[in-house]
């Protein structure tokens, strides 16, 4: 477990380095919200990117990151990013303003126990915000997170969802996207698998910057207020008293998570395999011990065959206009 001084101690440091961009996408609530809190404490004049679809939350947001402090620059970008047309729409107004990316941080997804919920696109809702959302980002703002790092800056991409349940269960490789096979659980092992493994191929490809993936812990988020269903009046409890029990606060929540977005034990060199420069990492931030399952998707190569996948989707959905 690292301390939490010591995550206040690196956290502190940042105010020394020159202003960060930084692009929250989930910002108006929960974890990147208590995360953008810390970096606009810790650092002189970031400009912070809300992406989100509640205005009035993002406006509060605004002014209180401002009073925290204020050298920080807030922009908000409204759009509902379960639509990948919408993220490419999102990033386009970034690249237009913007050099470079220092840190783009992915919170977005909600809790849901009902089914399988299509998209115009022909996708999932939750898995798209959880995986395919969050990929397209990525590859969207790639070049201005190679063009931190290639001016020696931080250069990192963080995903907040849960990389243990991918270390354990294994993907259904003939039905990646779940158009047929569709469940909750297949869609948590879905978005984890394929996250920790999209993440050590972009680490293996984009060797200037990092990519973390990142289990939160329980926090207390007000996520799932949505949740509808018989599912969620027996899973509504069970939430409640885990978080009561487990719970990380939101303050340390936000504390930890700039950490893990900044600190340069996380930095692309630091990995055990040099040419590595992806972590799977705890709430408290350690990283993750690997499992047989883990090894053996990565010795078959299986990395390509969801960034494939992936690409195939977007070539269908943003290049071609269609649906998935
Ligand atoms: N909290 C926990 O204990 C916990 C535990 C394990 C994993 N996680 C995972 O961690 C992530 C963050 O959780 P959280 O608790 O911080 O969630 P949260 O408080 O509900 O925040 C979710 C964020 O996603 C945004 N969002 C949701 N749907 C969107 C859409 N269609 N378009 C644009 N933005 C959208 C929301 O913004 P708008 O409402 O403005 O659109 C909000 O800013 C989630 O993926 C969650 O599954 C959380």
């Amino acid at each position: 477990m690292v301390a939490i001084e010591a995550v206040r101690a690196s956290n502190t440091s940042l105010k020394s380095l020159p202003p960060l961009v930084a692009v929250f996408v989930g910002g108006t609530s929960g974890i990147g919200l208590f995360t953008a809190r810390e970096l606009a404490r810790n650092t002189t004049s970031p400009h912070i990117y809300l992406v989100g679809r509640n205005q009035t939350e993002a406006s509060k947001i605004i002014d209180e990151l401002k009073a925290i402090n204020s050298s920080t620059q807030v922009s908000f970008i409204q759009k509902d990013v379960s639509l990948l047309k919408n993220v490419d729409e999102a990033c386009q107004e970034i690249k237009s303003k913007e050099k470079q990316v220092n840190l783009l941080f992915m919170t977005c997804g909600y809790f849901v126990f009902t089914g399988r919920d299509e998209t115009s696109e022909g996708l999932d809702k939750k898995f798209a915000l959880h995986y395919y959302t969050r990929m397209r980002f990525i590859s969207q703002l790639q070049p201005l997170l190679n063009a931190a790092a290639s001016s020696k800056s931080v250069s990192r991409v963080v995903g907040v969802l849960d990389p243990q349940i991918g270390l354990r269960l294994t993907p259904n490789f003939s039905d990646l996207s779940l158009k047929n096979t569709f469940s909750l659980k297949n869609c948590a092992t879905h978005a984890s698998a394929m996250t920790n493994l999209s993440f050590y191929k972009l680490a293996r490809e984009n060797t200037g910057t990092s990519y973390v993936h990142a289990y939160p812990g329980f926090v207390d988020t007000g996520a799932g207020r949505d949740a509808r269903g018989a599912l969620a009046l027996l899973a509504k409890p069970i939430m409640w008293v885990m978080l009561k029990m487990m719970q990380v606060m939101p303050a340390e929540s936000g504390e930890r998570h700039l950490y893990a977005a900044t600190s340069t034990s996380f930095a692309p060199q630091a990995g055990e395999d040099a040419a590595t420069g992806s972590f799977l990492l705890n709430w408290n931030g350690d990283v993750l011990a690997d499992t047989d399952k883990g090894r053996k998707l990565r010795e078959e190569g299986k990395e390509d065959a969801v960034w494939e996948h992936t690409e195939d989707v977007f070539k269908k959905i943003c290049a071609e206009g269609g649906k998935y």
